[in-house]
């Protein structure tokens, strides 16, 4: 069958890949989408057993480290547009074994660019290389009003009574400074990605996007973790004081600022992701905690008890928060979602989908998967 397109989208398998795979399958017949995934721990392809049969999709079970690998599979599929999420993305496990992240991160990216710039030899006309980054390359912001003030700009989505937590926000001109493996091994990937673009020509484009939230998320992080352990009446960890802020974006409105600029953004560009939408943990947790009571139909606030107070992360980035006024203005993207209708969402599935929660902290899907595709 021939295809317009013939688009690469690594770690389809993990949280916003699956969203992006199943937009970009179900909008575009016309285009061949080949999703490369390794299956680590978070890649699950019951993520997208919704679309996996549509004639347009092809799954390919890799590591984008294995340069020789993806250089075959450029060949065979003619890839001429690569959207690249594979990543190890959890700060905690970071901490833990930074090698694993500085392998995938920085050396599984550099892979994918040279492969690219192999494979399309300086014919570059019509060709994408977009790379999907985090708003922690940026560093931390102060907490310059621990109450909050109303933000200087809003979207229709903001929430949270429109509240800011500092006056200062992520800009793409934002000097880098990551603190933990974690973000130094995307900033590490996102320069590589622009090296490509300013030493070869590589038609790259960039975004830096805020914290995700939605359906298919794994469990480590916090909003998948506290509704499963709200649900199982297990302590909910919380680190430090839990006064950090974090800016929340629904992941089907990343997936459609993806979708937007892949198609529409300007090459060698820069695009901030995000809702205007800051919250400090602990009124997150509180919102988590009465939502998953109500749906329950537990009395309200039974599961405050649960909330205990943990030693802080090392390294903990106080605040993030995207300013994301040059995607609205130039490509016209905007939220569409309030953030209380996106949590009642949230919730609503992760306690419907109790057995996907089940199998992914069991671990079931990956012996499933390896006796499918092998343990390599
Ligand atoms: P995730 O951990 O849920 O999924 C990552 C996927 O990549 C998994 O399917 C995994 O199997 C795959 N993968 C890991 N190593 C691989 C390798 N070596 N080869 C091939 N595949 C591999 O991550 P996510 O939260 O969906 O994040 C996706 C991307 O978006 C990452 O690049 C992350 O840095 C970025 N990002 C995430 C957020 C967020 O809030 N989750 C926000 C901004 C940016
Ligand atoms: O900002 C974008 C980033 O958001 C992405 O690049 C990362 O891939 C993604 O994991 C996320 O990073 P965070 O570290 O912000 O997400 P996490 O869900 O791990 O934590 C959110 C906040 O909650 C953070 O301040 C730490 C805190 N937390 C987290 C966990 C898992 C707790 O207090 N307790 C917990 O158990």
């Amino acid at each position: 069958m021939d295809f317009k397109r013939n688009i690469l989208i690594t770690g389809g398998a993990g949280f916003i890949g699956s969203h992006v795979v199943r937009l970009f399958v179900r909008k575009y017949p016309e285009y061949h989408i080949i999703n490369l995934d390794k299956l680590t721990y978070a890649g699950n392809l019951a993520n997208l057993a919704d679309i996996e049969q549509a004639p347009n999709y092809t799954f390919v079970k890799a590591d984008i480290c294995d340069f020789e690998v993806i250089c075959e599979l450029f060949r065979k599929y003619h890839i001429d547009g690569v959207i690249h999420l594979a990543a190890e993305s959890h700060v905690d496990r970071s901490i833990k074994d930074p090698f694993t992240f500085a392998r995938t991160n920085v050396m599984g990216t550099l892979s994918l660019l040279q492969a690219a710039k192999v494979a399309w030899e300086g014919a570059y006309d019509g060709k994408r290389f977009y790379h999907i980054s985090t708003d922690e390359v940026y560093g931390a912001l102060k907490l310059t009003h621990p109450e909050g003030v109303p933000a200087p700009f809003t979207t229709k989505a903001s929430s949270n009574d429109d509240m800011a937590y500092g006056t200062e926000f992520f800009v793409e001109t934002t000097k880098y400074n990551p603190h933990s493996p974690y973000s130094a091994s995307k900033a590490s990937s996102d320069h590589f990605v622009r090296a490509f673009h300013d030493t070869f020509g590589l038609p790259t484009i960039v975004t830096n996007c805020s914290n995700n939230y939605g359906p298919y998320q794994f469990p480590e992080k916090l909003i998948p973790l506290f509704i499963n352990n709200i649900r199982h009446n297990k302590p909910l960890p919380v680190y430090g004081k839990g006064e950090n802020v974090r800016d929340w974006l629904y992941v089907e409105d990343h997936a459609r600022a993806i979708d937007l600029i892949f198609h529409e953004g300007r090459i060698a560009e820069t695009y901030n992701i995000g809702g205007f939408n800051e919250w400090k943990n602990i009124d997150l947790i509180k919102v988590i905690i009465k939502t998953v009571d109500r749906l329950l139909g537990n009395p309200e606030g039974q599961s405050e008890k649960l909330i205990t107070y943990v030693t802080d992360r090392l390294g903990h980035d106080m605040r993030y928060a995207i300013d994301s006024r040059k995607l609205q203005s130039e490509l016209g993207w905007e939220p569409s979602l309030q953030f209380e209708e996106g949590i009642e969402k949230t919730v609503k599935w992760y306690l419907d989908n109790q057995e996907w929660l089940d199998q992914v902290t069991s671990g079931d899907y990956q012996r499933y998967y390896e006796r499918m595709y092998g343990d390599k």
